[in-house]
């Protein structure tokens, strides 16, 4: 056996990746391993979001071309948006690197690394052929609880600060029968939840074999028949593709849990009109206002950018105050990050690292506290907990509530799988304590 050794960095849909390229490399004899010393092969599944994301890769790379001066056989291929970005560029920086693939065609790593065994050199591969990846993958081996799995690709929005449009390519659906196939293997493997995938994942219209076109709501309305499927979740949702149906699945399919990520990313217009959101506060405010009628119980978190372009004080407060008025159970905040080729990149009124940092306190600070009232509220609760692993300390299990909230409970490793009933006990900083009941 071959050892293959992924690291993943970036979203939700790397992680999937990441899980089906090792899928993929399997029939050639690659089983997973957890450190590259003694892999045969890397795999560097890259994140080009925010310049931070992508610098790590060549820190990465500068420890590994150690490891190939020991062992002259070891693959080094770099996966994912820094590769579909800047692949001639790593190629050319770190000669190290055998193979790099773009999200789009991973599926072609075992004839690249065939040709390289053959004919030796480097192999590059960023291109974007619609479709053919899905089609062109093994059978998911994941048996995972949870499981994530991807049914919306690309991005067509073009956010001006936002990389994802150019390294993920355009929006694409994966057919509604290839879906539901995978969860029903998902689901035979021992999956009880199914966390579905996209870049606007609530943009989601595959096409069916006889023509007709589905929307998400429509889809999650067939993966909740599925036998053994018990929860289904979706990430990561447009304000703009917000959907009647959708909201109202919330409050009509059981399986659809109450929790729903809705990046906003700033409360102030100007900022969401330079940001072409297409969307205003009020409009999402009412949005939200909807998605809680559906479904009253419901945690919203959100993205948030601060220190964009042209960010004033007053732009900024808006966000506050937006923040105030919705009441998140919780988000991420990032300062803005300038990227190679994005429109806002050029902007002239660009905001100094002082302002971003002490915004960001803030922002974080409130978030926080945000938090913590949301999962404080739950305590004294008794919540249907889904247990996905054993805890660190011994006797002890872990799963997550309807909420999305990690809790530890003192158990058997048997409830792992299955849905249990939990009072909820007490906070600890990142998770709920609780008593089975
Ligand atoms: N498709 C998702 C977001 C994907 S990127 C959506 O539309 O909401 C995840 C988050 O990274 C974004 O929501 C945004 O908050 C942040 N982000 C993206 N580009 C960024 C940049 N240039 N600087 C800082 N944060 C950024
Ligand atoms: Fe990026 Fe905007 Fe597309 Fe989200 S919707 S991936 S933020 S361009
Ligand atoms: Fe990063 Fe690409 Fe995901 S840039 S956030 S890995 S889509």
């Amino acid at each position: 056996m071959k050892k293959l050794y992924v690291k993943t960095y970036g979203c939700q849909m790397n992680a999937y990746d990441s899980a089906r390229m090792a899928d993929l490399l399997a029939p050639l004899g690659y089983a997973a391993s957890d450190a590259p010393e003694g892999a045969d092969m890397v795999i560097l599944n890259t994140c080009h979001i925010r310049e931070k994301a992508a610098e790590k890769v060549y820190s990465e790379l500068g420890r590994l071309r150690h490891l190939k001066a020991e062992n002259d056989g070891l693959l080094i291929a770099v996966a994912g948006c820094v590769a579909q970005a800047e692949g001639e560029e790593i190629l050319r920086r770190a000669p190290q690197v055998d193979l790099v693939v773009g999200p789009q065609t991973y599926h072609r790593l075992p004839e690249m690394i065939a040709r390289i065994a053959r004919d030796g050199g480097h192999a590059l591969d960023a291109d974007f052929p619609a479709l053919e990846k899905f089609d062109s993958l093994a059978e998911t081996q994941a048996s995972d609880i949870s499981a994530f799995l991807t049914v919306q690709e690309g991005c067509d929005k073009f956010c001006t600060f936002c990389v994802v449009p150019y390294t993920r390519g355009p929006e694409h659906s994966r057919p509604p029968e290839a879906v539901l196939a995978e969860a029903r293997a998902l689901a035979a493997n021992g999956t009880r939840e199914i966390v579905l995938l996209g870049q606007n994942v609530n943009a989601y219209c595959g096409v069916d074999a006889a023509g007709r076109s589905w929307s998400l709501a429509r889809l999650c309305d067939a993966l909740a028949k599925i036998e053994g499927i018990a929860r289904i979740r979706y990430t990561t949702s447009h304000p703009r593709d917000m959907g009647d149906d959708l909201i109202a699945a919330h409050g009509d399919n059981e399986k659809l849990m109450p929790y729903l990520h809705l990046p906003v990313q700033s409360g102030s217009d100007a900022m969401l009109d330079a940001m072409n959101r297409q969307h205003t506060a009020e409009t999402y405010l009412r949005l939200v206002e909807r998605i809680r009628a559906a479904r009253p119980d419901i945690a919203l978190t959100s993205d948030f950018i601060v220190g964009f372009p042209g960010e004033s004080d007053a732009d900024f407060e808006a966000t506050m105050q937006l923040v105030r008025q919705v009441k998140y159970a919780g988000a991420f905040s990032f300062k803005y990050s300038k990227r190679p080729g994005t429109p806002a990149a050029a902007a002239k009124k660009q905001i100094s690292e002082k302002v971003k940092t002490e915004r960001l306190d803030a922002l974080q600070k409130l978030l926080l506290q945000q938090q913590d009232d949301f999962n404080d509220a739950q305590i004294g609760h008794v919540l249907p907990v889904l247990f996905e692993k054993p805890g660190r300390n011994p006797g002890q299990v872990v799963g997550r509530t309807p909420y999305l909230q990690p809790v530890h409970a003192d158990g058997d490793m048997a409830l792992i799988g299955g849905i249990a009933d939990v009072r909820i006990g007490a906070r600890t900083v990142n998770s709920l304590k609780g008593v089975l009941h």
